[in-house]
């Protein structure tokens, strides 16, 4: 029986293993990570991540082949397959800060690989990675082990995409293998094809060289980020000139060429791979003197943020250039609907923008904690995807911010409502009752094109909605950045 262990139980890990699980019985699957908090959520009735699907596969393979351990040493040192699927956030300091990936849980999960085997493994690379980490990794891995044993590296990059992860693993439209065009790399890439041909057609795996699968990885992310940027940017135009961003989208998505997915304006992009993978990609592009190349890829984050302080703008302007002791009510704040992941949502920069300008904020999201938001809105930018457990205590409570568990509740009395997640919710919310318990006159700021804006004209609402026509009223009020 093959065995498998995966080291880091996250969003990547504890869903891709759990397939494998489900789809291979002969293979007998155990992620471990130093959380042993994470892993014993992953024991309990209540998982630690929310997606769609997850729950029952775990229910069905756990205790038969699909195990969550602390014991991290012991299973590493048993397995033939090694999968990484640890942290690999922005560096906050020293060389490369703000840009570079900070690859120090990757090493030392490296090194303890190297210190604990016994028998010759395969070691995939399943974060993210920088170009080149996998020669590094390879370095790490033969020159602290002196029991002769062999590793060979390969670079299996992840496209799962949070909220459809399941549906993504069962059928992904391909998965990457890369590996070194050696007999031993060559052997290594087969093993884990095997793996994969269990429900994957062998027509959707690719195999590459590894630099190949490292960078596809980082370029599939930039290119999905740059058509959100690329529409977001003609949202800016279409309420410029009256035009509406999703008769455009949808007008030029129908050109074969370009497509219709990933066409959606929205208040701007997050997750905790686009900003970070394009920041790398950046970073790699500088240092390989590709200055040029590296502002191309810089304008995509620029346009991002954009996105975020103009709908900040566009708030506080239509309110009468204030908003301070107004209530605000937020309706969503993870990255997007169907998880409660918030890394790098827009709803962080959008609250601090406006409580920057002195806001109460209600804030109700079906599936993020208070406790998570209060971190999120407390913590400085790239600290969020280091390990939790490395992260400073949840801070008290931020004294303009309430969490409340309804969206009714949350738009009590408010003076303004903003939409931050697309959660299917909000579009079937009776308006009727919103407006009437809002302060008049009532403005909903729509950041995701989740309402339909005639029929809330006509209850009274001004309405906002990114990249449509806008309301008279916003047409008077001063023009935003
Ligand atoms: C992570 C990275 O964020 C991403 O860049 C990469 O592409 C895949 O791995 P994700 O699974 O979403 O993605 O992250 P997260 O949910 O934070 O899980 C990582 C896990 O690794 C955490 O549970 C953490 O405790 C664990 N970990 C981290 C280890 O087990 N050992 C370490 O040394 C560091
Ligand atoms: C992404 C990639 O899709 C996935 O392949 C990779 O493995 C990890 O990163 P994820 O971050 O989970 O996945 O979500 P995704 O669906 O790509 O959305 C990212 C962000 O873009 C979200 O904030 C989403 O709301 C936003 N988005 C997406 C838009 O604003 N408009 C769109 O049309 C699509």
């Amino acid at each position: 029986m093959v065995k498998i262990c995966c080291i880091g139980a996250g969003y990547v890990g504890g869903p891709t293993m759990a397939v494998i699980a489900l789809k291979c019985p002969n293979i007998e699957v155990t992620v471990v990570d130093i959380s042993t908090h994470r892993i014993n959520a992953w024991n309990s009735e209540h998982l630690p991540i929310y997606e769609p699907g997850l729950e029952d596969i775990v229910k069905k393979c756990r205790g038969k082949n699909l195990f969550f351990s602390s014991e991290v040493e012991k299973n590493v040192a048993e397995a033939d397959i090694v999968f990484v699927s640890v942290n690999t956030p922005t560096k906050t300091h020293g060389l490369g800060a703000g840009k570079a990936a900070d690859l120090t849980y990757w090493e030392s999960a490296a090194r303890m690989i190297a210190d604990v085997s016994k028998s010759d493994k395969i070691v995939v690379e399943k974060s993210t990675v920088p170009v080149k980490t996998a020669e590094a990794i390879e370095r790490i891995l033969t020159h602290n082990n002196g029991k002769g044993t062999n590793f060979t590296i390969l670079s299996n990059p992840e496209f799962l995409a949070e909220g459809t992860a399941i549906q993504d693993l069962f059928n992904p439209d391909r998965v990457l293998i890369g590996g070194r065009e050696t007999p031993d790399g060559q052997k290594a890439i087969k093993v884990l094809k095997d793996v994969y041909l269990n429900w994957v057609p062998e027509e959707r795996i690719i195999c590459t060289n590894l630099w190949s699968a490292e960078l596809s990885k980082l370029a599939a992310n930039a290119f999905l980020a740059q058509r959100i940027s690329s529409v977001n940017a003609m949202s800016a135009l279409c309420e410029a000139t009256g035009a509406d961003v999703s008769q455009v989208s949808h007008a030029i998505g129908t050109d074969s060429r370009i497509g219709p997915k990933f066409l959606s304006s929205s208040v701007g992009f997050g997750g905790s791979c686009f900003q970070k993978d394009i920041l790398n990609l950046v970073y790699i592009c500088e240092c390989n003197g590709l200055p040029e190349v590296a502002n191309y890829w810089k304008q995509v984050i620029m346009v991002n943020d954009y996105q975020k302080a103009r709908f900040v703008n566009r708030v506080v302007s239509s309110m009468f250039n204030t908003v301070s002791a107004k209530k605000i009510a937020v309706l969503g704040f993870a990255f997007k609907k169907d998880t409660g992941d918030t890394r790098e949502t827009p709803a962080i920069d959008v609250c601090k923008g406006l409580l920057g300008d002195r806001a109460r904020l209600s804030i109700y999201d079906p599936q993020v904690t208070e406790d998570q938001m209060m971190k999120d809105l407390s913590m400085r930018k790239y600290d969020k995807d280091h390990p939790a457990h490395l992260q400073p205590p949840s801070p008290t409570s931020i004294k303009q911010v309430s969490v409340v568990w309804d969206a009714y509740e949350a738009v009590k009395d408010a003076h303004g409502v903003c939409i931050l997640t697309e959660w299917d919710e909000f579009r079937k919310l009776d308006y009727q009752k919103v407006y009437d318990s809002m302060q008049k006159p009532a403005f909903l700021f729509d950041g995701r094109n989740v309402v339909d804006v005639r029929e809330l004209r006509k209850i009274g609402f001004i309405v906002y909605s990114i990249g449509k026509p806008l309301d008279p009223w916003l047409k008077d009020m001063p023009s935003v950045a």
